[in-house]
Formats: C-alpha cells, structure tokens, sequence
C-alpha cells in the first residue's frame, strides 16, 4: 500500500504499516484541499516573481494545481493514506502531473509553515460563514422581539416569578449575547489573519523570499513576526473554539428556556412540528428535540476546547507532530457551530408564541411587588421600610390565594396609610412594564427603541 516517501531518503526500512496509518492524517485534513493549494499558488508566484523558479516553471506548476483541484472537486482524485497528509498527497500529484517543475513547488517552505497556512486561511472563511450565520439568527430574533414588544411575560430570577418584562424584551437579552459573540469572533479574526509562510520548518528559509508578497498574494493582513512562533502557535484555534464555546453555551441556555417555555407546565410557546419529533411508545408526545440536541452538542465544543489547551501545554517550540491533533476539534466545533445557527434561525420565526398563558402566568407570584415597593417609596417611605410593608402584604395574599391587586384599598390602607386609590395603576402588569422606561428597561417603547439601535448596529 506504502508509496515513496517524499521524505524517505534517509530511511532504510518501510513505515510498519500501522504506523503509516497511525501517523496520517489524510483522511480528516483534506478537507483542507482547497487552502493547500491557494497558499501553494501563492507561494508559487512569489518564488516565480523573486526569481526562484523560472516563469515556465511557474505556468506549469499552475495549471498543474488547477488540473488537481478540479480532479479533487469530481471526486477523482485518489488519496492514499501513505503519502499521510494533504498536503503531501496534491505534491505528489503534481509531480505525478507535471513532472519535475512538481517538485520544485516545495522549495523554501515547510510543511510546517505550510499547514499553520492552510488552517489559517481555512478558519478565516470559516469565521465569515459562522459570523453570517449569527446575524442570520440576529435578524430572526429582531423581527420577533417587534412582533412581541408588548407582549407580557414573566421574569425570572431564581427560575421564580420575579416582575413582569416583555417577551420582546427577553428576545432582545438573546440579541445581545450573539452580539458580543459576532464581535468576539471579528477580534478572534485579527489574529487569525497573519501570515506564516517563509518561517519553512521552524528558522525561516535561506532564498530570497518575499514574505510580503504572499501575505498580499493570500490577502493576510501580515506576515508573522517570528518563525518558530509561526509554525508552533495555535493560541488563534484556542481562541476561536472559546469564541465557539461562548456561542454553544449562549446557544444552550437559550434552547434550555425554549424546553421549558414548552413544557404543558409553563405552554408560554409552541414550537413547530418540524423542529420536534414524537414517542415510539407516547402518543401524545412532542419533544422539542432540536433545542434539546443544540443544548447537548454544546458539551462536545466546550470539550474541544479543553483538548486544544491541553494539545499546546507541554509543547516546547516550535513545531511538534501534537499539532496534527488540532484539527479534528476544530473540524467538529465549526461542523457544529455552523449546524446549531442555523436550525436556531430556522426554528425561532417558527415559535408560536401563547401569550394569554404568559399574561397568566405573570399574574401569579405577585410580580408586581416591586411596584408597589417604589409606589410607597414615591409616597415618602425610605425603601427598606416599603420593602417590609409588601413583605407583609404578600404574606396576606398567599394567606388568601390571591394576588396583590385583589386586595382591596382599605386591606392595602391597612398595611400603610399612605397608600391611595392611584395605587392599583402600579400594580398592573401594563404600569409596571411600563414605568421601566428608560434605555436597557422594559417598557415596549425602549424595546422598540432597543431594536432601532439594534438594526442600526447589524447595518453599520
Ligand atoms: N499533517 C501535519 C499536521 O497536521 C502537517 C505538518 C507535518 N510536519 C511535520 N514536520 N511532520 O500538523
């Protein structure tokens, strides 16, 4: 099974065939195929352009990496595990190819400048696709949090009734988590984007390169500053798989709130047949599957992260085979990422939204005890003292089975003197909501304003 090394000249014996596959990584990193052989173009011109290979050199390598690429993208291209990698497979191709002009493409670079390339350049249209793919579900939160601005719910602190929001409110907290995970990864990008070619195995190359060139060639937005760093770091992978785990984390707790939201016990949403499935052995089932299975996947990317810092924690420069092991996390948490966006910004315009059982539910558990707190802080009382007075009105209440705005005047008078008719405008669940009227509150004409700004964030 075992072709010619490229590297075998030293070597007396054949690669024990369990090694050869053990060491490959072929069949996960030529997914990579199109990157290898943009930096390969890349760094053919440069060499061409510095007067390192001739410009018919040059032609043939290019139209010889065409023929491979196009070969790969018809499926008949022939990846062996015994040329172990990517990068090693199209090489030999293209000497296979184009004979000799194929074996020159290497000069002055290294698989190990090479390969922190192609993961760079791969990441970097990666974190378009994923950063597309929040603003994607940012614009399907944006239309539902307008549709449901006014719509009345409870909010929680403790999972316990805490005072009354809006939905539109709570879909814009949502909003907000993405936000910073779009920015996160716009940053993370910063540093992706440098370029590493010309460090070659790990102390740079002795033609004469032009580092510049190929970082313009492969739009970089610079070379990297030292080679032994260059061909060793991978902090920009730790970096995105946190960005990542952020995201599926966000993504979790929002998927943990649709399971709960549409539960028989809280029915505040229903979601759409095609984002549940049913019981083999239940008729009456309707497992909301999707924002279950995001909630789960989350585990796998936090774990990826864990993989990658302990990959890079005992590695002394510079470059290390460990570092083959990057890829398979990264494979999976940007597989993932990808996937859980975009089910999430499917399924959210889907979401029926009950708002009567919210509206009920907020008139349980005396969400409005705040008000009534702030109503006799405006009547005089210092705040710890009305703080004691609806203790013990809530107390009553819960005595009565009822809720604070069923009390009468004279029950309420009873409490505190200087609580007057106007008092039952306070502890509506409108007057509540409405009197957190100022930029961040609740109020449905900050919602409104929160999602202005919010669109003239996603536009800018
Ligand atoms: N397949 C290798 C990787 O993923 C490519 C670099 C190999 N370099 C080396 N010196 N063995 O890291």
């Amino acid at each position: 099974m075992s072709e010619k090394k490229l590297w075998s000249g030293r070597f007396n014996q054949p690669t024990d065939a369990f090694v050869e596959a053990f060491t490959a990584s072929v069949e996960f990193d030529r997914r990579l195929y199109r990157y290898d052989i943009q930096g390969s173009i890349a760094h053919a011109t440069m060499l061409a352009e510095s007067g390192i290979l001739s410009k018919p050199e040059l032609d043939t390598i290019l139209s010889g990496l065409a023929r491979i690429q196009a070969r790969i993208e018809q499926g008949g291209f022939e990846w062996s595990v015994g040329l172990e990698d990517v990068h090693m497979n199209i090489e030999s191709a293209l000497t296979a190819e184009i004979g000799d002009a194929g074996k020159k493409l290497h000069t002055g670079r290294s698989r190990n400048d090479q390969v922190a390339t192609d993961i760079r350049l791969w990441l970097r249209d990666e974190i378009e696709t994923i950063r597309d793919a929040i603003l994607r579900l940012q614009q399907a939160l944006l239309e539902s949090a307008e549709r449901e601005a006014e719509t009345i719910m409870p909010g929680f602190t403790h999972l316990q009734t805490a005072q009354p929001v809006t939905f539109g409110h709570h879909l814009m907290a949502w909003f907000e988590m993405l936000e910073r995970d779009r920015e996160r990864l716009a940053d993370c990008n910063r540093r992706v984007n440098v370029m590493p070619l010309g460090a070659a195995a790990l102390a740079g190359t002795t033609y004469p390169i032009d580092r510049r060139r190929t970082t313009e060639l492969l739009g970089f937005d610079r070379p990297s500053e030292n080679s032994l760093d260059a061909v060793s770091d991978r902090d920009f992978a730790i970096e995105f798989t946190a960005a990542g785990a952020l995201i599926m984390m966000h993504l979790s707790r929002m998927s943990e709130e649709l399971i709960i939201w549409s539960s028989a016990q809280f029915a505040f949403i229903e979601l759409s047949d095609s984002f549940c499935t049913g019981s083999s052995i239940m008729p009456q089932k309707k497992n909301p599957d999707v924002p279950e299975l995001i909630r789960g996947k989350s585990g796998r990317v936090f774990g990826h992260l864990m993989c990658l810092l302990t990959l890079m924690k005992g590695q002394p420069l510079a470059y290390n085979k460990d570092n083959q092991e990057d890829k398979e996390p990264l494979f999976d948490t940007v597989d993932n990422l990808k996937g859980s966006l975009k089910v999430f910004a499917e399924m959210v315009p889907t979401i029926s939204c009950r708002r009567e059982n919210m509206r009920q539910a907020a008139l349980k558990g005396f969400a409005t005890a705040t008000d009534l707190a702030d109503y006799l802080v405006r009547k005089g009382l210092p705040f710890r003292d009305a703080h004691a007075v609806v203790g013990k009105a809530v107390a009553r209440c819960a005595e009565k089975g009822c809720d604070l705005p069923d009390l009468s005047l004279e029950e309420l008078q009873s409490f505190s003197r200087v609580i007057e008719a106007d008092v039952f405008r306070c502890l509506t669940l409108e007057g509540s909501i409405a009197a957190r009227d100022h930029i961040g509150g609740t109020a449905p004409a900050q919602v409104r304003a929160a999602i202005a700004r919010a669109r003239a964030r996603l536009e800018a």
